[in-house]
């Protein structure tokens, strides 16, 4: 069943601003840093990755990752499962994992402690947004993009059932299975 976009919370522009600063911060505080690893969680933070890697003034390279929290629509799972590692050694690497969205909080647990457990220099975690109301977890974010209010958002990589992920902007839906 098509959803459709009920409010825009954050335009294109406001994005696209944000993800500058938090792109010269990000080069601020690795300048010296030889391995930087931006590693992305499949699929939502494709477009937050791509847009924030391009932004970046330092050396650093990229890879991915998939989990799955969500089954299909809106509805969470407590679990947290890696569907798709990545390849390569990580030792004395600095490692900044980038999501599209903290919600309960618990993918990006799992995620910063299984790959502490990897011998990295660091591990810090960058998120476009975060539902505040909704952690579950205690969850240290280095690089914040904005916090949103407790509704199901899409767009800028976000999706319902793989719906909507294309828009340029971020905005709420009513789930129909809310
Ligand atoms: P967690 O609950 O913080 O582990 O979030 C797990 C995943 O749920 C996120 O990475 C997103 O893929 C997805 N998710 C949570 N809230 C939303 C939302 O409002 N829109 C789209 N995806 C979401
Ligand atoms: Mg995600």
């Amino acid at each position: 069943m098509p959803v459709t976009v009920t409010d825009v919370l954050l335009t294109e522009a406001q994005i696209q601003t944000r993800v500058q600063e938090l792109a010269e911060q990000i080069s601020s505080d690795y300048a010296d840093t030889k391995d930087l690893i931006l590693v992305g969680v499949l699929k939502g933070a494709v477009m937050f990755l791509s847009d924030l890697s391009r932004r970046l003034s330092i050396p650093r390279s990229i890879e991915f990752i998939a989990v799955s929290s969500y089954a299909t629509g809106s509805v969470a799972s407590a679990s947290v499962r890696m569907l798709m590692d990545i390849r390569r050694d990580i030792a004395g690497c600095d490692i900044l994992l980038v999501e599209d969205i903290a919600d309960s909080g618990r993918t990006l647990k799992y995620l910063t402690e299984l790959f502490a457990t990897r011998q990295p220099h660091s591990v810090r975690t960058c998120v476009l947004t975060r539902k505040p109301d909704r952690l579950k977890v205690e969850l240290s974010i280095d690089y914040l993009g904005f916090d949103i209010p407790d509704r199901w958002v899409v767009g800028y990589g976000l999706d319902y059932a793989e719906q909507l992920r294309a828009l340029p902007y971020i905005g709420a839906i009513e789930p129909p299975d809310a």
